[in-house]
């Protein structure tokens, strides 16, 4: 199993949020649970395939059995594992709450932007802390999400489910706020956060993209809309059973999307000269202040 997964040439990882624990319409081939300088993933690496012969690496974020927090989960060890497995782009799903009248739970959203309001307790480097300290370096980030992919994810998003799922809205060209949990937030905080721009919100989103851009893998997140966190005045906060009820109605959505991605996804980086690949492969480069000795 471990020599055929060279030969698959496994390109795009996926990381399923809250209410996705695995990839349903695929052929699942096995799994694989790598030990990386910053210890093992969430969960081990599902192998899949689709039809079209495509293979594809499945991490369940939050464990299979959603046994570990936003803040304790081991993002290091996630990025490295699918960089290991081979990931050129990863396809990020996460549950977020809506701080904007016109994106409904149950909607989809392709954000362009985030802003960072985890509080430091989760490591957002693979350089310069704990064992890999001695080498610095800065990550260009003023577009988080890939530039190239994004467009086309969710150009492919609307597709899909428009023919799948016409109920569903799909929304491009947001503002995430990524915040330290476990807690969701305070009214005030809410009403903060749309005032600074914020058009949804999650926990979980970051580290994994600065991380992801970190390990020259393209990144693109994928939220649905599961509540309006707490910022309407009319009505209570959000709540957990609200949250999971959201999820369970999505999550056909979810696993069709990913259906629809994988194959125009692998076309955009299953060669070296793809030019989602060029754009990234080599950037970290110009990103190192630590001068050579
Ligand atoms: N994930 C889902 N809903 C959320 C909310 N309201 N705040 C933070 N993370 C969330």
């Amino acid at each position: 199993f471990l020599a055929q997964l060279a030969q698959w040439n496994i390109r795009v990882g996926i990381i399923g949020g809250s209410g996705i624990y695995k990839l349903e319409g695929f052929e699942i081939i096995g799994s694989v649970n790598p030990e990386t300088p910053w210890g093992f993933p969430s969960s081990p690496l599902t192998i899949a395939r689709n039809a079209q012969g495509v293979h594809v690496a499945f991490l369940a974020r939050h464990g299979l059995t959603h046994s570990i927090t936003p803040s304790g989960v081991p993002v290091c060890a996630n990025i490295a594992a699918l960089k290991w497995i081979g990931a050129r782009a990863i396809l990020a799903f996460s549950a977020v709450g809506s701080l904007r009248e016109e994106i409904a739970p149950r909607d989809f959203v392709v954000p362009s932007q985030i802003i960072d309001r985890t509080k430091g307790v989760r490591r957002a480097t693979f350089f310069g802390e704990g064992k890999d300290a001695g080498v610095v370096a800065h990550a260009m980030f003023g577009d988080p999400f890939d530039e190239i992919l994004r467009p086309q994810v969710e150009k492919i998003v609307r597709e899909t489910l428009a023919k799948e799922e016409p109920n569903v809205k799909v929304h491009g060209d947001k503002t995430a706020v990524c915040m330290e949990g476990p807690a969701f937030s305070t009214r005030a905080e809410s009403l903060m956060y749309r005032a600074w721009g914020g058009d949804l919100i999650n926990m979980s989103a970051l580290p994994e993209a600065k991380l992801a851009r970190e390990a020259e893998i393209s990144y693109v997140l994928i939220a649905t809309a599961t509540d309006y966190d707490a910022w309407r005045p009319a009505e209570g906060s959000v709540h957990v059973a609200e949250v999971v009820a959201c999820l369970v109605a999505n999550v056909a959505a979810s696993q069709k999307v990913t259906a629809a991605l994988v194959n125009p996804i692998n076309e955009l980086v299953k060669n070296d000269d793809c030019e989602a690949v060029k754009a990234i492969r080599g950037s970290m480069r110009f990103s190192i202040m630590t001068r050579p000795e």
